[in-house]
């Protein structure tokens, strides 16, 4: 590893991490996105987005960048601020986790909420709609629009690029889906590759991006709630099929893999990895199966992580982490099983 200057040279080359395999040797990896920067994968797409802004003169010296984020881009856009001295608005809501609000607020961002205190609604697309009307009563202002800006998903780029280093190929590509950017950005790059993986979008139940009913949930950043637009990151010509997950399942899944592994891992991600985990014996085969840790559960400490949270609002429950503890040991790869076995 080289010696760094910026902590934007830091991003990328995250590691790889097999988290069950079958009897028929198709296997499950992790893409630990948690280990970039800020702890999340979004800010190689604020990078990507500001540098392509520069690139197209739209960002000058000194100018002021806005977004609407519910956390992990702000954190991102923060961090790229920072470094090529631009002021950086972030236009949020109390859905978003505090301590994400307060990383951003401590990296020099000034935050905008749509909401009062103590209104925890998802509020995308009001959040949008004022950052937008922010950008366009400010000349010196550019909003990233991260919904609908390509740079988005070509900051995922790198990720294909990698896991093509790390692994002979990707049979199926299975992530969460917010703007979209991550799962089709990577998807895009492994097709350009020469490897075109089956793509599985997640979404939690009561997001709209693959149809059926709208309403609300608890897990963070990712889905699309009922009343926002779905922007031209959402890629359907490469969505082989969507799932929906619900916020028992995928907190109950993140809950279960810390307590099995100690791996902390995202509300959004334990939605992906259930998903994976419930029909990996449904899968062809030998195939290798990767899903985006699009962040760590650091960040969930006072929700998903805390039974007080988690029991105001009927999400705790303990048979369905059960239910993933026992996934968790019947697809554990022989190297863990062993030590497991060893241990006891
Ligand atoms: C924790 C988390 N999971 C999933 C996503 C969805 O990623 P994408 O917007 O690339 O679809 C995000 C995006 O903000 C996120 O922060």
């Amino acid at each position: 590893m080289p010696l760094v200057t910026r902590v934007t040279d830091l991003i990328g080359r995250t590691p790889l991490f097999e988290l069950a395999t079958t009897s028929t040797g198709t296997r499950l990896l992790l893409k630990l996105e948690q280990f970039n920067p800020t702890g999340a994968a979004k800010i190689r797409m604020a990078r990507e987005m500001v540098l392509d802004a520069e690139r197209r003169g739209l960002l000058t010296g000194g100018g002021h960048i806005i977004e609407s984020t519910s956390g992990n881009t702000g954190l991102g856009l923060a961090v790229v601020a920072a470094e090529r001295g631009y002021r950086f608005t972030a236009v949020v809501d109390h859905h978003a986790c505090k301590d994400k609000l307060r990383a951003m607020r401590a990296m020099g961002a000034e935050l905008v909420f749509v909401a009062d205190d103590g209104d925890d609604t998802l509020a995308t697309s009001a959040r949008e709609d004022l950052a937008e009307a922010m950008a366009a009563a400010r000349p010196d202002a550019y909003f990233t629009e991260q919904h609908n800006n390509d740079a988005n998903a070509v900051g995922y780029y790198a990720v294909a690029e990698e896991l093509l280093e790390d692994v002979e190929r990707v049979d199926i590509l299975l992530s969460s889906v917010g703007t979209g950017g991550s799962l089709f950005g990577t998807a895009t790059r492994l097709r350009q590759l020469g490897c075109p993986a089956r793509v599985i979008g997640v979404e939690p139940v009561g997001s709209i991006a693959f149809g059926g009913e709208g309403g609300p949930y608890w897990q963070s950043g990712t889905g699309t709630p009922p009343g926002a637009t779905i922007g031209t990151a959402v890629d359907y010509s490469l969505l082989d099929e969507g799932v929906k997950v619900s916020d028992i399942d995928a907190f109950a899944t993140a809950r279960a893999v810390a307590a099995e592994l100690g791996l902390m891992i995202g509300g959004s991600a334990g939605g992906s990895v259930h998903a994976a985990l419930s029909r990996l014996d449904e899968f062809p085969p030998g195939s290798t199966i990767v899903t985006l840790v699009c962040d760590g559960g650091e960040k969930y400490l006072d929700t998903v992580f805390d039974d007080a949270w988690m029991a105001e609002r009927d999400l705790l429950d303990p048979a369905a982490e059960a239910e993933v503890q026992t996934m968790l040991h019947r697809y554990a790869p022989a190297a863990r099983r062993a030590e497991l076995a060893e241990a006891r």
